[in-house]
């Protein structure tokens, strides 16, 4: 979800106006994604690096965070919508803690689409938790190391049990991964969108997931 800074800067207003508008564009898009089928989204919400960010920044975007879960909690209520965490969640405050355990708990149960809001999520650092998981149970002689395959490493990533996903989007015009998702993407079709995110539309995601459909994944065969 990006471009927030860049598009509150355009309008003279402060970076974390901008954050509170693409806060509105992720609920939109979220139910939208929900209403139309889509089984997993994720979202990247916070990067492990974004913490380098000024602190007025780091302290509007926690709060924003608060408001946000504490309204999901309320306005995802009736709907099937599954939310999970992806990423190092301790790093949080104890009260933002509680709400990310209460609202994946309080949604555990639904059936709908599964919303992973990727905080503190940093792909080398999921890749450093699962092999330290790994190592551990190879020096516990609970695993070989010649069982080790990618599925392990999969099933010891935040998304064990998901699908890899099909589409990232980036929006903002940035050509650049930062960290999401590296494992997961090794086949995923890409799309950048120039927009940022805030003026992210429904009819944005309709036209990339037609370019998505129109690709042909051939997953390195022929
Ligand atoms: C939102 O956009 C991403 C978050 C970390 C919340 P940015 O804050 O990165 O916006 P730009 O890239 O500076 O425009
Ligand atoms: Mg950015």
């Amino acid at each position: 979800m990006d471009g927030n800074g860049r598009w509150a800067k355009k309008r003279g207003l402060p970076r974390s106006a901008g954050h509170t508008y693409g806060a509105q564009t992720f609920r939109t898009i979220t139910r939208y994604c929900s209403d139309i089928g889509i089984r997993y989204l994720t979202v990247y919400a916070f990067s492990t690096e974004n913490w380098k960010r000024p602190a007025e920044e780091v302290s509007a975007l926690m709060k924003l965070f608060k408001q946000y879960l504490n309204e999901a909690l309320t306005d995802f209520k009736d709907d099937s919508i599954v939310v999970r965490f992806i990423g190092d969640t301790s790093a949080f405050s104890s009260d933002l803690q509680e709400l990310i355990e209460r609202t994946e708990r309080e949604s555990a149960e639904r059936t709908g689409m599964v919303l992973n809001i990727a905080m503190n999520y940093g792909s080398r650092d999921e890749l450093v938790m699962a092999t330290k998981l790994i190592a551990e149970q190879a020096r516990d002689g609970k695993l070989s190391v010649d069982d080790i395959n990618a599925d392990t490493i999969s099933s010891h990533l935040y998304t064990a049990g998901q699908p890899d996903p099909d589409l990232i989007i980036r929006p903002s015009g940035e050509y650049r991964i930062s960290n999401f998702l590296l494992w997961q993407a090794a086949y995923t079709e890409f799309i950048i969108c120039d927009k940022l995110w805030p003026d992210y539309t429904t009819d944005d995601l309709d036209e990339a997931l037609r370019e998505f459909s129109s690709r042909n994944r051939r997953f390195g065969g022929v």
